[in-house]
């Protein structure tokens, strides 16, 4: 019997340099992937990126060097991996307009990581208009943004993927592009097969004050092209057990972001876990165990911050790499949309 083929699909939007909740949350499993897959495409979603920085263009073209530099630094290989731009694959906007009108605006109304990220932006919606702070717009979010779920259905099955590395938040947009895959096959027949989420093994990578989302805007991330120093800063911030102030006391292990860290990054779980039994009884500082995350942590970004330099020398062989991906990416989706249209009766001449 003939396997499906795998093909592996991913992006970025380029707001900002990416940091260990992006490391954890996608580009560990991309670099998995990338070995295992028959295909793989690595996007940086410039589009999505305007849908809230409509306004901010150049913010957005300024991190499309930074998050190829990230993506390249921690070994997603042009080889392997075709990176692209999403801006300059015009069939992805082409299908994001024929995928509209398969999904209801009630519907993107309800996904839950619009909501979540509206909240986060400052967005308000139809009905949360009680909910306002004084002096807010109502009802103020760009169609753009709440139609990114739709942009990035097409995003995916433009390369017709079927593995998609994300953060378990992204998981209800995938879920929305598998109901508008299903609707495109019951209209026009059999044409997309099921997207599947590849989310982390270890959860999510929560900030360094103890925020569940790690983020830029929040000012609580530790970014992959950190120096020592800043690592030893951050670390030195990190909220642990507010009850533990001397060293005999026993602290709390649940919630204390050091010990989080340790769980996720520190390869040594044994030790790990005999260190948080120390700390439980009393005795254990939380300097000491500080002190053990920065040289965790930077044995994983050290490597990363000196590949990432090295690459930044020379922009313009990086913006070679996603130039022929982008050409290579391109003849794929002219060939899905040439099916889309045949499927659609929209093929005139
Ligand atoms: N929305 C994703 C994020 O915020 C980025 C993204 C855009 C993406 N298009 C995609 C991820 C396609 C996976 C597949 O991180």
């Amino acid at each position: 019997m003939n396997e499906k083929n795998r093909v592996v699909l991913t992006g970025d939007r380029p707001t900002g340099k990416l940091h260990l909740g992006h490391f954890v949350g996608s580009i560990q499993n991309r670099l998995k992937l990338q070995e295992e897959a028959d295909k793989a495409f690595y996007m940086i979603a410039d589009v999505q990126a305007l849908t809230d920085n409509a306004d901010n263009p150049e913010k957005v073209r300024n991190n499309v060097l930074e998050v190829a530099l990230d993506n390249l630094a921690c070994g997603l290989d042009p080889a392997k991996t075709t990176f692209f731009i999403q801006s300059e694959v015009p069939e992805i906007a082409e299908l994001t307009v024929f995928f509209m009108n398969l999904v209801t605006v009630a519907r993107l109304e309800q996904n839950p990581t619009i909501k979540t990220e509206m909240k986060e932006k400052g967005f308000v919606m139809k009905g949360e208009e009680g909910e306002v702070e004084a002096g807010t717009k109502i009802r103020n979010v760009p169609a753009g943004f709440l139609c990114y779920p739709i942009s990035q259905a097409a995003d995916i099955l433009t390369f017709k993927a079927n593995e998609v590395p994300v953060g378990a938040d992204q998981l209800p947009v995938l879920e929305q592009g598998n109901e508008i895959a299903e609707k495109f096959n019951a209209y026009y027949g059999e044409t997309f097969s099921k997207i599947k989420g590849v989310v982390p093994e270890h959860g999510r990578v929560v900030g360094i004050d103890g925020n569940a989302k790690m983020s830029k805007s929040l000012g609580n991330a530790i970014y992959l092209s950190d120096s020592k120093e800043e690592i030893e800063q951050k670390v030195m911030q990190m909220y642990t057990d507010p009850g533990h102030i001397r060293v005999e006391d026993p602290g709390k292990v649940e919630g204390n972001v050091v010990f989080a860290y340790l769980d996720i990054f520190d390869p040594k779980k044994d030790e790990v876990q005999e260190l948080k039994k120390q700390y439980q009884n009393g005795g254990l500082g939380d300097v000491a165990i500080k002190k053990r995350l920065i040289e965790v942590l930077e044995s994983v970004i050290a490597p990363i911050r000196e590949r990432r330099e090295y690459l930044a020398k020379d922009p313009k062989m990086v913006m070679e790499i996603l130039k022929n991906g982008t050409e290579k990416a391109r003849q794929t989706a002219q060939a899905t949309l040439k099916e889309v249209r045949a499927a659609m009766k929209i093929d005139y001449f």
